[in-house]
Parts: C-alpha cells; structure tokens; sequence
C-alpha cells in the first residue's frame, strides 16, 4: 500500500513537471533571471530585489490548489529513501539541485525551487548529499540482501489457491552443458547468436520448473473432467496479455456441461534483474489465479520447441485425460465458446489436429529473417505439413502421440514446424479449419469492417489482437442484443 501511495505521488510530480503551467512558471523565471543577467548558468544566487517580485510572479503560474513544487520536492525526498527508484531518477535527483545549468526539462523542479532556495543554498547542498549518498548506500545493501534471499530455483511460491496435494520436488536436474562440439562445424562463427545458442543447448531437455500448477486437472486420475484445457505461450513480460486473457476467452468455465482450464508457458527472462523482478510478479500470478507453469530456461523464440516440448512432459503426468488441448500464442483471439461447440461432436481419443494449415514450404534461408534456419541446423529443403503456431487444437489421442514422437526427434527451432515433425513421425496428418486464421482475416465484404463481432462470431481463432481488442471484441460477442442479420453459426451443432 505504501509503494502504491508513492508511486501514485512521483506521478504527481512527474505530471506537474509536464504540465504546461509549472512548465511556464518555470520558463517564465528563468526568462527573467536571465534579463537580469544573472543566467542559472551563473555560480552564486541572483541578488537584489528584483527577486522577490519574480519570485511571487513565478509563483503564480502555479494553480491555487497546487503548492511550488519545491517543497513537494522536499516532501518526498526523505520517501525516495525507502524505495528504490529507476537509476536515472535517482541520478536527476542527486544531480539536479548541484548543477542548475541542466536544462529546465530535466530538472524543473529544481531550477523552479531555486530562488526559493537560494538563501539556504549550502545548507541545501550539504542535505541533499548526505541524503543522496544515504540512499545509495541503503539501494546497494538492498540489492545484496535481495541476492542473499533469491528464491532458490524450485522453491514453490505458487501454491494453488485449489486444493491439491504438495507435490514432492524431484532433485534438480544437473546443470545442461553447451555441446561445444558443434563450435568446430563450418560456417558456425558466422552465425548469429540465438542461432548458435540454439545449436550449443538444443540437446538440453531438462528443466527445474519455479512454478507448477499440479492441482490444475484435478490430478491425472481426475483430469478425464477437463474438455478443453488451454496452453498459451507467453513470454515473462506480458503480464497485460495474461490479464485481458484471464478476462476474456481464457475464463475457466463451464460451457454446455464441459469445462475449460487455463494455463499459461513461461519461461525466464534473459537478463538477470529483468528475470528477479518477473519471477515476483509471475509468483504473485501463481499464486492468485493458480494458471502459471513457469521453468528455468531463457525465453526466447528459438527456445519455444523446448517450452512445447516441457508442457507435454508436464501435460503427460498431470492432466493426460483431458479430452482436447488449445495450444496457442498470448496474442490471438481464440473464440473458445465456439471452440467447445465445435469439439463436442469429436471423439477425444481419434486423431485431431486442426489449425491453419500450411504445406509446401521449407526454411527460410535469408541472415537477417526472425525465421532464418541456416543448413547447419536443418539441411531438409521442405518442412512437412503443420499448422501456424498462433493456435491449433487437438486431440488427447494426438497429445500422446506427439508426446512419444517428441521423445526420439531433435529440436528444431521453430515449435509449429516441429509439431508437424513429430505428427509425420507418427504418419498423422494436420489439418485445415477455415475458423482458425493465424494470418490474419480477409473480411467477406467492404460493408464489414475488420473488427465486425458479427463476422468474428464465426470464428474460432484470429491472430494478432492487441489486449483491448480482446476485451472489446469479447464484450461485442457477448452482448445479448447483437443482432447480425440471418448469417448461419457455421460451427454451431445441434
Ligand atoms: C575443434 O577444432 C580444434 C582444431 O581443429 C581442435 O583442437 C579442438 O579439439 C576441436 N574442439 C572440439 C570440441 O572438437
Ligand atoms: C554435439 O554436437 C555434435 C556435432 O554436431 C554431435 O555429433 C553430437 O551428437 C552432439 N552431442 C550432443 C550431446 O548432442
Ligand atoms: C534456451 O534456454 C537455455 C537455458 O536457459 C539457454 O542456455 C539457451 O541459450 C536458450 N536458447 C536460445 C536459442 O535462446
């Protein structure tokens, strides 16, 4: 609560600041310091009465109800103390009462707080050290203090708030050493860095998950419960994703009699700070929605075959009866109430792989493409057929099999493809559904518009939805009185 209220307070300072009356106020007296030849550039305090009355002027520009921000300034100097701030502030704040001839931009608290402060100007100074250097000090024990008390990699901080038995950890797995090996293969030092990761660490299967959702299906005996269980991939950062999705389409509910549970793949960031501070919030998502399977491997692109393959691992012992699997991106907008219509008709344990099919395309051998697959990693000209990775449905019978292909076939970069890898293995075809366009919507008719919930309605998955569109197009679909002439539901089923 406290952090609330001081963040909620440097926004208000940093509001002030951009607001264009302290900005004129603040213009407006350095206008007038430099007319009188002072310049702030200048080393003492203006003198002469010509400062008193600037000074009230200046103060005027400031609506009635808001104080110079000059003591609000030293109202909240003893609070950044207690909590660190970005480096940059904290560097403004040390730097900007010492140097007045940054510009005003930068520091216009202290450029406008300066004539109110000339007369203590040493006083000042000496303060405003003693406090800067204070907080460093205190930023630099804190940090040390975080590294001590890292959450050791396993620790369960997402307990469910369902109530599932603790799981037994198993022992970490040993570390994965990079196959150096592949170093020496010609045409490697050129590559470029997330390819050669990919080809150093691609044998590396094993990893410690952080958070863990076993109470998810119930238990495995239980999962036989859960129609449709959805498995997003999201990447650390995409907390908004996350939410809008707990909001909308990945509600956990019962449609019809058949339930819907969600779960999100994450991995960690690659940047050490960035991972601390998102395993806390992604702790803090485990613990209040129960839906966060997280392990410990960087989460990039070419990492999303290990993160597809580690959710059928974790799928394999927790939830292997759950008649279907939605496996999809954070970006899509999956139509799941149509989904279950659709998936009612189906028989769980056929085959059933259905997405946006695509065939008769190889790698992409071009440097600087995010698709590029040098030979060194696949020399195969043609991938086999597989549907786009924005999402696909299939089968509990087509997990398993998957699932065991996955056992016995190298990691390729791309997930998608990959899938379409493990089916060809297994001699199962994928398969097209016109519901599902992870390329994107070409809408029937100009008296459409793309965002039509009428044409949506039909759907079953569109790619690329940013979150508020997700919520509006949800609320659309949704509404009782949408009315979309005498269009049939083409998935619907009696
Ligand atoms: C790579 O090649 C160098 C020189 O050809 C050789 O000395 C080295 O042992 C090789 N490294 C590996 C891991 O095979
Ligand atoms: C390491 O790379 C070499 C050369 O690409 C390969 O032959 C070998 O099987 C790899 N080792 C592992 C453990 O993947
Ligand atoms: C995949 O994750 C592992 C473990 O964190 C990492 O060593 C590797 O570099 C990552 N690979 C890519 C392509 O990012």
């Amino acid at each position: 609560m406290f952090n609330f209220h001081l963040y909620t307070l440097s926004l208000h300072l940093v509001q002030c600041s951009a607001h264009s009356k302290c900005l004129n106020a603040i213009t407006t007296s350095r206008n007038a310091m430099l007319e009188e030849g002072t310049g702030w550039g200048g080393s003492g305090c203006p003198r002469g009465k010509g400062v008193q009355g600037r000074r009230t002027e200046a103060s005027q520009g400031f609506s009635d109800h808001q104080a110079p921000p000059s003591y609000e300034f030293y109202f909240f100097a003893p609070l950044l103390l207690l909590r660190p701030l970005p480096p940059l502030h904290l560097l403004l704040f040390l730097v900007c009462p010492l140097s007045p001839s940054l510009p005003s931009f930068l520091c216009p608290l202290s450029s406008q707080g300066k004539m109110l402060r000339c007369k203590f100007q040493r006083l000042e100074i000496a303060l405003l050290l003693a406090m800067g250097l204070g907080a460093l000090l205190f930023l630099l024990q804190v940090d040390q203090r975080e590294l001590i008390h890292h959450i050791p990699p396993g620790e369960k901080l997402g307990s469910l708030p369902d109530s599932s038995p603790p799981t037994v950890l198993s022992p970490p797995p040993a570390p994965c050493h990079a196959n150096t090996s592949v170093v020496n293969a010609s045409g490697f030092a050129e590559l470029p860095i997330h390819i050669k990761n990919f080809l150093l660490y691609k044998h590396c299967r094993s990893f410690q998950p952080l958070r863990d959702a076993p109470g998810k299906c119930g238990g495995p005996g239980a999962s036989d419960e859960v129609f449709l269980l959805l498995a997003i991939k999201s990447s650390p950062a995409n907390y908004e994703r996350r939410e809008l999705i707990r909001k909308t389409w990945g509600q956990e509910r019962t449609i019809h009699g058949l339930s819907i549970r969600r779960l999100f793949l994450v991995g960690t960031a690659a940047n050490v700070l960035e991972a601390r501070k998102l395993n806390r919030l992604l702790a803090m998502e485990a613990l209040q929605y129960g839906d966060i399977l997280q392990w410990d491997f960087h989460d990039s692109f070419f990492n999303l075959t290990l993160k597809q393959v580690l959710f059928l691992e974790w799928q394999v012992a927790h939830c292997p009866e759950a008649h279907f699997l939605f496996n999809g991106d954070d970006d899509v907008f999956a139509h799941t109430d149509n989904m279950v219509v659709y998936l009612q008709g189906l028989l769980p344990d056929k085959h059933l792989f259905v997405g946006h099919l695509i065939s008769h395309v190889g790698p992409i051998r071009l440097k600087y493409s995010k698709y590029y697959v040098p030979r060194l990693v696949s020399p195969e000209n043609l991938y086999p057929p597989y549907c786009g990775g924005g999402g696909m449905l299939m089968s509990r019978f087509t997990v398993r099999a998957i699932r065991r292909a996955s056992l016995s076939i190298e990691f390729f970069p791309i997930d998608d493809v990959y899938l379409g890898m493990c089916l060809q293995r297994e001699g199962l075809q994928p398969a097209s559904h016109m519901g599902i366009r992870t390329g994107g919507v070409q809408v029937p008719s100009t008296q459409l518009g793309s965002f039509d919930p009428c044409y949506y309605r039909e759907l079953l998955l569109v790619h690329r939805f940013v979150p508020y569109e997700m919520l509006l197009m949800w609320q659309a679909l949704h509404e009782p009185g949408l009315v979309c002439g005498k269009r049939t539901l083409k998935y619907q089923r009696v």
